[in-house]
């Protein structure tokens, strides 16, 4: 083996290339802050050559400060201590919020990266004592369907390069707002506005929606408009769920708001992009996020991909009928790179 290159300042030690943690932003943003309130606690493991094994985002927030470095050389037979001289838990205050902070960064700052696993995985590192077997089998049943290249298609919504909208979707969507009655619609995911300006050819008074966006009449998230404004709109005639991610739970919020108070059917769109989503971030509550029998969070296997447009039916379907509804569906279509669903739906009351 090489010699141990000399460690004296951070710069000489660099990040792990194939981290199966990628981190989170509010870790990332509490271990400064930990840093900052209470000093270095523990210490980071760096192989022979300064490769950091253990403490990658660490090491990023210590450059960010600008710490100086202590290298202790080992051969891993005996603990590293860590001694703080300058605190004493008996006296509560710093030293215990050093504690919770340890405990909590670890917590929070916590991501896997599947493709990452799923690779260490296949070129053979053993990880069956560390990832339960449903764990791993949500990893495999995300690597299965990235063999089958389902992947963003990257156009759909890049405002300035051509801001292509996905044909199937936009003509589903036209032909629901083309068969409503009335004259309202509701664009609670309004982004730039590309499906809003067809509404405004068809309805009267098309409201629009959006965390992001500040031109548009509620700059906000659809959840704060339906527990704020929704009220103010109950005449709407159509209401569009346009998510990437999912907005299943915003659905439940909304038809929550109105049950009882609409004689009148509407039409429902929805885009569902949790097909793209379940690669995982990993983990999904079924149950609480679409209704189905399932209790506590697992990871998603391939089947949730292949069945993920049934899925989202199911949920309509079962969302409305929670709430005194009952949806006719009028299109469903799974995007061009079968990532996303959109469909069309006719609620009226039970
Ligand atoms: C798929 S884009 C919408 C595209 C738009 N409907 C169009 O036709 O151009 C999704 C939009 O939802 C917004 N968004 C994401 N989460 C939201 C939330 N909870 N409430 C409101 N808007 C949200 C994003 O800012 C983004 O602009």
């Amino acid at each position: 083996m090489s010699k141990p290159k000399r460690i004296t300042k951070l710069a000489d030690l660099m990040p792990d290339k194939a981290n199966a943690n990628r981190g989170t932003e509010r870790g990332r943003s509490l271990l400064e802050k930990s840093l900052q309130e209470c000093g270095a606690g523990r210490s980071i493991v760096a192989d022979k050559d300064g490769e950091v094994i253990a403490g990658n985002k660490a090491l990023e927030a210590a450059a960010r400060l600008g710490l100086p470095v202590r290298v202790v050389e080992t051969d891993g037979q005996e603990l590293v201590v860590v001694q703080r001289t300058d605190l004493d838990l008996t006296e509560g205050g710093k030293a215990r919020r050093l504690a919770y902070l340890d405990n909590r960064v670890g917590e929070l700052g916590l991501e896997w990266d599947a493709e990452q696993i799923a690779a260490d995985i296949a070129a053979g590192l053993q990880l069956g004592d560390l990832f339960s077997k449903d764990e791993l089998q949500g990893l495999r049943g995300w690597a299965e369907i990235k063999e089958k290249k389902i992947t963003r298609g990257g156009r759909l919504y890049n405002a300035g390069e051509g801001h292509d909208v996905e044909p199937f979707k936009l003509a589903h969507r036209v032909e629901a707002a083309w068969r409503a009655q009335g004259h309202k619609a509701l664009d609670l995911y309004s982004g730039l506005g590309q499906l809003a300006e067809w509404y405004r050819r068809r309805f009267g008074s098309v409201v629009t929606v959006d965390r992001a966006i500040a031109e548009v009449d509620y700059p906000m998230t659809a959840e704060a408009f339906i527990a704020r404004h929704l009220s103010e709109h109950l005449d709407f005639d159509f209401v569009d769920f346009d998510d990437e991610g999912t907005p299943a739970k915003v659905i439940q919020q909304f038809l929550a708001a109105i049950a009882g108070k609409r004689p009148a059917p509407f039409v429902l769109a929805l885009t569902d992009g949790n097909g793209l989503n379940l690669k995982c971030r990993g983990k999904l509550d079924f149950g609480a996020t679409y209704l189905t029998a399932e209790a506590g969070i697992r990871y998603a296997v391939a089947e949730d991909y292949e069945r993920f447009e049934e899925l989202v039916t199911g949920f309509i379907v079962r969302a409305s009928e929670r709430n005194g509804f009952a949806a006719t569906q009028w299109s469903s279509y799974r995007g061009r790179e079968g990532n996303v669903v959109y469909q069309t739906w006719l609620i009226a009351p039970a």
